[in-house]
């Protein structure tokens, strides 16, 4: 038998649970969806995810949403979707309406907190499994990403069993509502350096009771949460969780570690694992120039050895073709999650599964500007993608100073500068400093 094209691998539909997507290219989450100030999706939020639908992606992940009015309060990228409110149900039901006429899922992705790197705020004080606060790039941030002065966030409180059990509960009533609203599964976030992320690596985890020490007790927090959804939300309908899979920061844990987790963490019910490598700590190899990383370091390979073939695991950060459909002939993972190349292409799908890659627009690898809009609060545009951001015509615009703020906050020159005088003033007051980059 001749080996099937990567057109042919990545155009073959997927099964999640009782789901079929009719390809293997899914659009990875994004806070960028331009929200209301009150957390509904706006015009823009469904114009900016319509366009991917079209552009061929089998299913959309709604990134960095609320599950409760915790994340809310603290949410580091605001505003952000509301996954709390029975009222905003007919309206996120619009949103699944819209994709799926192009033939696309849509997926929740819950956070009940934002653990580490929640923002103390409206009179809360974040939480997660031990206080331990995120030196972010300790190991580097992505290309052209600088933190002036460094950015060192506070050590959260412990979280207690009660505070764990709400969020839980809270996750659980979220799932009901994304439900309701007739999208087509949930995702439980447990990656990067949020709620559930600090309690699956002992870097992060220095708890001494059931939720601490062994894999299966770190794995608890986030097992119990998939095990409650699959409750509410019955054995057909697809859950999964969004995890990491190597911390990649010296003393952290490896893919193997992580892998020993996850084995753990599907026992609650989980359908699928959306891969993550690396987290804020880690940020450059979160958000790599290069394709295919968790294949070279051999993430993919351990998640799959540990949770077997039934469950579906995400590949991400592989825009490269012959890569991704490699790794799912392989039978590593099933699906490449795409997230910045669908903002310069959003037509890479299609034009994938078409087999006509010839007329792919690259990302250019080494331009993360999206990266420092997103971290300033910034509405995202490109050069390389003159619609990206409005997509709609009610979407907010950056102002040209806005424009001008992010290309200076890429240049190296500048951004060392404003690290010597970011730097002075934190000593002055007394506060942590971190990596410029
Ligand atoms: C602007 C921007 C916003 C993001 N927002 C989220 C988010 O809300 N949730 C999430 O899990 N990941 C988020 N990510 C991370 C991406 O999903 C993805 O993991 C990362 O960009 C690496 O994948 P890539 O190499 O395909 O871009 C975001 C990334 C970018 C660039």
């Amino acid at each position: 038998m001749p080996r099937s094209t990567s057109a042919e691998i990545l155009g073959e539909p997927l099964t999640i649970n009782k789901l079929v997507l009719k390809n293997r290219i899914i659009l990875g989450p994004m806070a960028v969806l331009q929200p209301t100030k009150d957390g509904r999706l706006s015009e823009q939020s469904i114009a900016f995810l319509k366009r991917r639908a079209k552009g061929g992606a089998s299913m959309a992940i709604v990134g960095g949403s609320s599950a409760n009015d915790w994340a809310w309060n603290e949410a580091p990228f605001f505003p952000n979707v509301r996954l709390d409110k029975d009222e905003f149900v007919p309206e996120l039901k619009r949103l699944a309406d819209e994709l799926h006429a192009e033939g696309t899922a849509v997926f929740g992705q819950l956070f009940p907190s934002f653990g580490r790197m929640g923002v103390p705020r409206n009179g809360q004080w974040p939480i997660a499994a031990s206080p331990k606060g995120v030196v972010m790039g300790k190991v580097g941030f992505p290309e052209g990403v600088y933190v002036p002065g460094g950015r060192v966030t506070p050590p959260p409180k412990e979280a207690t069993v009660e505070q764990i059990k709400q969020f839980e509960r809270d996750v659980v009533d979220a799932a009901r509502r994304v439900k309701a609203a007739g999208w087509d599964g949930v995702e439980i976030a447990a990656h990067m350096c949020y709620f559930y992320a600090s309690f699956l690596s002992p870097l992060s985890n220095q708890r001494t009771d059931e939720y601490g020490g062994t894999a299966e007790n770190r794995a608890r927090a986030l097992r119990d949460a998939v095990a409650a959804v699959r409750a509410e939300v019955g054995p057909d309908y697809p859950v999964g969780v969004r995890m990491s899979v190597n911390d990649h920061v010296p003393g952290g844990q490896d893919e193997q570690g992580f892998a020993e987790v996850a084995a753990h963490v599907v026992k609650g019910g989980a359908d699928f694992i959306a891969m993550t490598d690396a987290n804020y700590e880690s940020m450059g190899i979160n958000a790599p120039s290069a394709s295919g990383n968790m294949l070279r370091h051999g993430e993919a390979k351990a998640f799959r050895e540990a949770v077997g073939p039934d469950v579906r695991l995400f590949l991400s950060s592989t825009p490269n073709v012959q890569e991704a459909a490699g790794a799912i002939e392989d039978g590593l993972v099933d699906a490449s999650m795409i997230a910045r190349q669908l903002l310069i292409d959003p037509d890479y799908p299609n034009k994938v599964i078409q087999g006509r890659e010839s007329e792919i627009v690259w990302k250019n690898p080494k331009d993360n500007a999206i990266f420092r809009s997103l971290m300033t609060n910034v509405p995202i545009w490109s050069k390389q993608n003159p619609e990206l951001g409005h997509e709609h015509p009610s979407a907010v615009l950056p102002t040209r100073g806005q424009k001008l703020f992010i290309w200076a906050a890429g240049n190296g020159f500048l951004m060392r500068i404003a690290d010597i005088f970011a730097r002075a003033g934190k000593r002055m007051k007394g506060q942590p400093t971190g990596p410029l980059h």
